[in-house]
């Protein structure tokens, strides 16, 4: 072997070491695995060609100048997740704690920059100190620059952030612009300040996990999409996920064969819906039952869990899915529910993906801690993400279509394309007990029961609705597949476009 060949495979090693040995077995005894093991999980086997070992950190205060370790902190490169192209950086918490230099910046926004140019996915493995303190404001320069790349992207490639170690300052806002955030279970945090810095400000006294643990993000403040329980679940959901989505704005939904018949029948939907309007019923049989074979990928499945979003396909190809859940609250829209849903309807529109939205929703939740904290606003954010959106939009109402959220959940005037209804559809401004108590205020409890038949009678069906060419069709329930799979390829060309504008203002 000649010398050059021999300086670079020696060069390779020290890179591939990382922080060395005894860092590694660390990050082992923590469950977690290294940022070069992280890569060939989530990769197809030998597809990951990396950039930009060689590169090492510049900076000389405090003794930096004899501590470089080649890659400085970040592997990063591309490969690919079931044949498609898709471009990584994995923060190595063995080098300087994966702390963000200027140098370890620079690798992120290279292949993040190469991931534009020719649109292809960027998933980031985050496992990172924040800004390394060393290196002062150039780190910080370094992490506003992979921001700005971040903005510039949003909307064109997908951004995928996997949070797999503590994750604190700069490292947790750059997943923030991401589209989607997958955590893992006690070994991985996102806070802005941790809990020393809390307990010095605010003098309470918390732990990592319940200040920015992956439970607290997944269920309380919905910053982290999902949570899983090792570093191997998560990078695999990671590979499911990552097939199911575009690889830019411009590439179309990706394609699949698929063996599920797109005209199967399923009988058992005919007798979803109880026989009491109160009784509910779980609509993920619903989802799983008209998606190709019941496969689909929720998205923040704990948190406004009374509105069900995430990704399955049909005929092969992947679709958006929103329902309200009658299981949790009854289905009623809320904060959590309304911004959850809105950032998802944006995410299919951006990237051309059709939005399928299936209702039975009672309302907007009333009370002053909805009020207080700003249902109008919050809410206003699903109108608006429907009403903007211009992808194929189809939508099948259940059971309850009451108030505004009858309005807000792709109704036909928000330019839904197909509105379906079951014919156990109620499609009203209320519940019919609800709406007679104001409307014959004083009447005697008989009376009450009288009118509210006469309501029922009138209003709870979708056949008013139909009669306006409000609803397009009343469907049987278990043809919903079929009508699905036949709209869709129906809108397949749909173009329309929205009036020209810089950007919109959405009620942020
Ligand atoms: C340089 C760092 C570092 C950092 C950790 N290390 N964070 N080096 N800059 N930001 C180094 C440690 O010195 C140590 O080196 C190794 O990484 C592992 O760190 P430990 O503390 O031993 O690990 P652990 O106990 O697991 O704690 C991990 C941690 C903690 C929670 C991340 O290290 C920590 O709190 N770090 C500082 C976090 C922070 O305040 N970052 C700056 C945020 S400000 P050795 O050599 O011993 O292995 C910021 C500004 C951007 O990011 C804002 C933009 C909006």
């Amino acid at each position: 072997m000649s010398a050059n060949i021999e300086e670079l495979e020696r060069r390779r090693a020290a890179a591939e070491l990382g922080g060395g040995e005894k860092r590694i077995a660390a990050q082992h005894a923590k469950g977690k695995l290294t940022a070069r093991e992280r890569l060939e999980v989530l990769l197809d086997k030998g597809s990951f060609e990396e950039l930009d070992a060689h590169v090492e950190h510049n900076c000389t205060d405090f003794g930096m100048e004899t501590q470089r370790i080649p890659g400085d902190g970040v592997v990063a490169g591309s490969g690919t997740i079931n044949g498609r192209l898709v471009f990584v950086f994995s923060q190595d918490f063995t080098v300087f704690g994966g702390s963000l230099s200027e140098r370890h910046a620079q690798k992120i926004c290279k292949i993040m920059d190469t991931a534009m140019k020719v649109g292809a996915p960027v998933i980031g493995l985050n496992d990172s100190g924040g800004a390394r303190i060393q290196e002062g404001v150039a780190s910080l320069a370094g992490y506003a620059e992979v921001f700005q790349r971040n903005v510039l992207a949003s909307g064109v490639i997908p951004q995928l952030s996997l949070i797999m170690g503590p994750c604190a300052g700069g490292a947790v806002y750059s997943p923030a612009m991401t589209d989607f955030i997958f955590m893992v279970k006690d070994s991985s945090y996102m806070f802005v300040t941790g809990p020393d810095v809390v307990k010095t400000v605010t003098n309470e006294v918390v732990t990592q996990e319940e200040l920015g643990g992956a439970v607290t993000h997944s269920t309380r403040t919905g910053v982290a999409d999902v949570a899983f329980e090792n570093d191997i679940e998560a990078l695999m959901a990671a590979r499911d996920f990552i097939t199911l989505l575009p690889s830019s704005n411009r590439s179309g939904v990706p394609e699949l064969p698929s063996e599920d018949l797109w005209d199967r029948i399923e009988p058992s939907l005919d007798t979803l819906i109880p026989a009491s309007a109160n009784q509910p019923y779980d609509m993920h049989e619903l989802i799983r039952k008209v998606l190709d074979e019941g496969e689909f990928f929720e998205i923040a499945p704990n948190h406004g869990a009374n509105i069900v979003c995430g990704f399955g396909r049909i005929e092969g190809r992947t679709v958006g899915v929103v329902a309200n859940q009658p299981m949790v609250l009854a289905g009623v829209l809320d904060i959590n529910a309304s911004r959850k849903a809105a950032r998802f309807v944006r995410f299919c529109d951006a990237f051309e993906i059709p939005i399928v939205t299936f209702v039975d929703v009672p309302g907007f939740l009333p009370g002053t801690a909805q009020e207080h904290n700003g249902i109008i606003k919050h809410g206003a954010k699903l109108l608006f993400a429907y009403a903007e959106a211009t992808v194929p939009k189809i939508t099948v109402i259940t059971r309850k279509a009451y108030g505004g959220a009858y309005d807000v959940m792709a109704s036909k005037h928000l330019r839904g394309d197909l509105n379906y209804a079951w014919p156990t559809a109620e499609i009203a401004v209320m519940g019919a007990k609800g709406a007679v108590e104001i409307i014959f205020r004083g009447l005697s409890p008989e009376e009450i029961a009288e009118k509210t038949r006469e309501y029922e009678e009138r209003f709870a069906n979708p056949f008013v609705a139909a009669s306006r060419g409000y609803i397009d069709e009343v469907i049987y329930p278990h043809s919903t597949r079929r009508r699905i799979a036949l709209g869709l390829r129906k809108l397949r060309n749909k173009r329309l476009k929205n009036p020209r504008k810089k950007h919109d203002n959405l009620p942020l």
